[in-house]
């Protein structure tokens, strides 16, 4: 059965029935009473589980003589709210939320460790060590962007696994568009970029066997309604609002991307490497004709991207030399 699920740290059951039931009845005046019968609460305990909720920033008019309501629907990840938005989906029926935690990538690997089954997801208001590539680290500012975590088992080589970050590279394009129609730029393989600033970053990870995936975490954070950043970021970081000028509804930008997702994987699994390679290629231009510096920790060369290899790989026509296929390192843009 679906399920909001539980672990130390994630939201109460309770707390999430709350502010769902709350959300559905925006601006409508609930009873304590029908809030206790419809959450499994007592009554005398809907009042401290109100309060919890305002400790948390979510603004609950009312008192308890009255009865609760939202002016507005708050802008929360509801667990609840995401699972009906994705009933009958692969990623709609494990859901663990946080308003807190340290990195959705890190209870997502152990998750996947514990046997959790493909589809969980793992969402987080904030992080507090949410991680970027090459080890730094996901500015993860309270409930402004989006920070989640997908869990799968796909039946690939750990070399293909790479693939599954493109892929959410170009799911995240979509659902950007279809929400904003503002049109991300791809950099190969994880960066999403507006205006030459990164909007957004997946990271994935995996356990594997030498020739099998046992699985494979997908690691999704979208810079949505941040109003600044850090002074470090301010240069080089941007968000939905920051370039749309309005606010976005978080909650609807994740399920689309969890949807669209869906739908890019299967495809993957069914079609193979060239669905990904081919798809990543119509939604870039950043892989072909760009000057560009490669860092790969041992060497660094300057170059022009040439396509993508049939497995995913960039192709990088060095200045000084023959055509190379970028296995990891940093790629940045030489203008
Ligand atoms: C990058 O460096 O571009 C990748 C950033 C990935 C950040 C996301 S936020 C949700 C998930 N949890 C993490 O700790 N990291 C990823």
């Amino acid at each position: 059965m679906p399920q909001t699920a539980s672990l130390p740290g994630t939201t109460d059951r309770r707390l999430a029935a709350l502010l769902t039931l709350l959300s559905e009845n925006a601006t409508i005046v609930i009873s304590g009473a029908r809030i206790a019968r419809e959450t499994g609460m007592s009554r005398s305990t809907v009042w401290r589980w109100v309060e919890e909720l305002r400790k948390l920033g979510v603004q609950v008019k009312g008192q308890r003589s009255t009865g609760y309501f939202l002016e507005k629907v708050p802008d929360v990840l509801t667990p609840d709210l995401l699972r009906k938005r994705l009933k009958g989906n692969l990623f709609g029926k494990r859901v663990f939320h946080f308003f807190k935690t340290d990195s959705t990538n890190r209870v997502a690997m152990e998750l996947g460790y514990a046997g959790e089954p493909e589809g969980t997801v793992v969402m987080a208001e904030a992080q507090t060590a949410g991680r970027g590539r090459s080890g730094r680290n996901w500015h993860s500012e309270k409930g402004a962007g989006l920070y989640f975590t997908v869990l799968l088992r796909p039946k690939l080589s750990p070399a293909q696994a790479p693939l599954l970050t493109m892929l959410a590279g170009v799911s995240a394009h979509a659902a950007i568009a279809a929400q904003t129609g503002l049109v991300t730029e791809l950099k190969w393989p994880n960066d999403l970029m507006l205006n030459g600033k990164k909007l957004g970053g997946i990271l994935t990870e995996m356990h594997a066997e030498p020739n099998l995936v046992r699985f494979v975490i997908v690691g999704i954070g979208i810079n949505v309604n941040q109003e600044k950043f850090p002074a470090e970021l301010s240069a080089i970081a941007t968000s939905i609002r920051k370039e749309s000028g309005r606010m976005s509804y978080r909650l609807e930008l994740m399920a689309r991307l969890l949807t669209q997702f869906e739908n890019d994987y299967n495809r993957f699994l069914r079609e193979g490497p060239g669905f990904v390679v081919q798809r990543f290629e119509s939604v870039t231009s950043f892989a072909k004709g760009r000057r560009v510096r490669v860092d790969t920790g041992t060497e660094s060369y300057a170059g022009t991207t040439a396509g993508l290899s049939p497995e995913g790989l960039l192709l990088v026509a060095r200045d000084s030399g023959p055509l190379v296929t970028v296995i990891a390192g940093d790629v940045t843009e030489v203008r």
